[in-house]
């Protein structure tokens, strides 16, 4: 296996691939190299890895030659990892070339490829049925033979299918049981240079959902930096770029926010050395080529700064913020970051429910993040009050503002009695997570958010629409007029007739400490999880400094630590112990094999090949269990990995145990 994950955000993730020429970070960008015919050397602006054509060189006798006795790296004067494309585009443009998929593939093995393709069928977007199914059964049957004939090169082979979700899917899936290494996704160069990219949306994610994740999946043709960050959220890795020569040419500048015309410059739209050493005037008196030298760097330039700042944003935990950002940048982009929603629960298993950075509001395609799902999935795990009492947004933690002077309330009872207190639930209504029970409000991301105080449509139709729903599933509630007011509901709309209750209490008095640590194991573990945790004597030690809950200890051993930075309980011996016990097999479980068995009591970490089965609910980033096929607790730690990709995986680390010995 030649790919490894490092960090995980939406669906994206960064990696190291390997190659016989070396290692590569991805997400990356390889500059298509046109064989014979290269001026720039691309690996000053920042490739690591470029893709050539084999088909152009194996056309030209005197290319083909050179290849043969010296290999391609020295033919194309780069000594990292090479792709090279069999022809197929080509087959595309011209319906018919002049090698078959044996001569191609032995070819590109011959001239040392580090990662070969088959002759794959480009099938173009929105032909029939008929012709994409037919079609997809060559490229299938091409990958198949490709097997045979490849010796020791890495192989590529492409997803088709045309826009026919169902044969995208299919054809992945046939694909991914076969023994590739990586899996570029084809014919989307139509798509993108019509700016449809609701139907790319839809096309990658047929293919992606059906790829084994342990592979990189190359978007083939993407090569504007405004698609990267979308492209990667959806789960791409590679990209190439004819772009950045194809642009200069017809001096054009690619920038993330779109393509500017040199012809309309009146300033230079960046920071890299062409824009700041040459004034638009400068180029434009220029000889063309020396001018479409100039702007290919500058296009090179900002792919590279925008590669760059996704593989930030992965590590961050920010990449849809980014991605929302550049979806601002052309119309039919933000319609298709808008039609991630009808794969929001899709998504969700893939992102990480703990991050290192904030979740920012930007805007109502914020209401669409995994983030606001999962809170609302998760808030059917916590007990269930019979009284709901909801305050208005305040600063956070809002269990810390929450105030009930100078507060009107409705009610929809006749005399509310708050001075029981048991049956009581208190939250607050925000924007985006809809509703926050005050005992979980320091808990990721429902304190580390951000939202605009002025509320949009979207935001307010969506808190409308899920706050009746939950409000339905309460005897009674009492709804601050400030949370009306605030976010411009109407109290009729919510069901709940017009009245003023008595005095209520100041949240922070009727929530104790224990209620706390029960309702974030809840929020965390599922159902009953603070219960079985928390149980007999249990002593809960805080920070003199914050104020805030530490440890929760039982006797001398330790139950769980509350992490400072994101409010979530990272197990300790004894917890991981009663977890155990309450949860049935396979919940929240990691089993492992014999051979790891004595590395996982020793409390090494888990490595994905050691592992047999799981509970498929598991997120990269949660605190697992790790048990032996009896489902004897070995060890507990952190998931770097989620389920599906424990499953694909069988290199690299799967789980960072933090402690065995059980
Ligand atoms: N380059 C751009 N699109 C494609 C494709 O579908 N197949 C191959 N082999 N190369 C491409
Ligand atoms: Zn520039």
């Amino acid at each position: 296996m030649n790919f490894e994950i490092k960090h995980k955000d939406a669906r994206g993730r960064t990696g190291i691939l390997k190659t016989p020429h070396g290692k590569v970070q991805t997400p990356a960008l390889m500059p298509v190299i046109h064989p014979g015919k290269q001026t720039l050397d691309v690996s000053k602006y920042g490739a690591n890895m470029v893709i050539t054509n084999a088909y152009l060189i194996y056309k030209n006798q005197d290319l083909k030659h050179e290849a043969l006795e010296k290999g391609v790296h020295e033919l194309i004067n780069f000594n990292g990892p090479v792709m090279t494309d069999s022809g197929s585009f080509q087959l595309s443009i011209y319906g018919d070339i002049e090698v078959s998929n044996q001569e191609i593939i032995e070819f590109q093995e011959k001239i040392g490829t580090d990662i070969g393709t088959s002759l794959d069928i480009p099938t173009p977007p929105f032909v029939t049925l008929q012709r994409a199914e037919r079609e997809m059964e060559v490229t299938i049957q091409r990958a198949r033979e490709a097997l045979e004939f490849r010796d020791k090169m890495m192989l590529n082979s492409v997803v088709q299918g045309s826009t026919y979700p169902q044969l995208r899917s299919k054809c992945a899936e046939l694909l991914g049981r076969m023994d590739f290494q990586l899996h570029p996704i084809g014919a989307v160069v139509p798509l993108m240079e019509s700016y449809q990219y609701s139907t790319l949306l839809d096309v990658v994610m047929a293919s992606v959902e059906h790829l084994p994740d342990s592979r990189p999946r190359h978007l083939m043709g993407a090569g504007h930096p405004m698609l990267f960050s979308f492209a990667v959220a959806l789960g791409c890795d590679l990209f190439d770029s004819a772009a950045y020569i194809l642009y200069a040419q017809d001096d054009r500048l690619l920038m993330p926010e779109g393509t500017y015309k040199l012809e309309n410059l009146v300033e230079m739209p960046c920071s890299c050395p062409v824009c700041t050493g040459y004034s638009p005037d400068d180029l434009r008196q220029m000889k063309k080529d020396d001018r479409a030298k100039l702007l290919a760097q500058h296009n090179l330039y900002v792919s590279f700064a925008e590669m760059r700042q996704i593989r930030q944003a992965l590590a961050d935990g920010s990449l849809w913020e980014l991605m929302e950002r550049r979806g601002r940048n052309h119309p039919y982009l933000l319609d298709a970051v808008r039609k991630l929603k009808n794969y929001t629960p899709e998504l969700e298993t893939y992102d990480p429910p703990y991050k290192k950075s904030a979740f920012f509001y930007s805007g109502p395609e914020s209401l669409n993040r995994p983030e606001v799902y999962r809170h609302l999935m998760r808030l059917e795990r916590l007990p269930k009050k019979g009284r709901l009492l909801i305050f208005p947004p305040t600063e956070k933690p809002y269990h810390k503002h929450v105030n009930t002077d100078e507060d009107v309330f409705f009610s929809n009872m006749e005399n509310p009695d708050l001075s029981k207190t048991d049956d009581l639930q208190i939250a607050v209504a925000d924007v985006p997570f809809v509703l926050v029970p005050l005992e979980i409000d320091d808990v990721y991301p429902l304190a580390q958010n951000e939202s605009p105080q002025t509320t949009d449509q979207d935001a307010r139709k969506f808190l409308e629409k899920h706050l009746k729903t939950i409000i339905n599933t309460y005897n009674d509630v009492i709804i601050s007029k400030k949370v009306l007011d605030a976010l411009d509901l109407q109290l009729e709309t919510l069901g709940v007739p017009y009245k003023i209750p008595n005095q209520i209490p100041p949240a922070a008095q009727i929530i104790s400490d224990h209620q706390k640590v029960d309702y974030i194991a809840d929020y965390q573990f599922g159902s009953g999880s603070g219960k079985a945790l928390f149980q007999g004597d249990t002593n809960i030690i805080k920070s003199k400094k914050t104020g805030k809950i530490r440890h929760i200890y039982s006797n001398h051993d330790l139950i769980a630590n509350l992490r400072a930075r994101d409010g979530v309980l990272v197990l300790g011996m004894e917890g991981a112990r009663r977890l155990h016990q309450y949860l049935p097999y396979p919940v929240n479980r990691v089993v492992v094999n014999e051979d790891a068995e004595p590395f996982a009591r020793e409390g090494k970490s888990i490595f994905a090949k050691f592992i047999i089965d799981c509970d498929m609910n598991i997120r990269a980033s949660e605190e697992v269990l790790v048990v032996n096929q009896q489902d004897e607790l070995l060890a507990f730690g952190k998931s770097i990995l989620n389920a599906e990709e424990f499953r694909s995986f069988n290199t690299g680390q799967a789980v960072k145990t933090r402690k065995g010995g059980f």
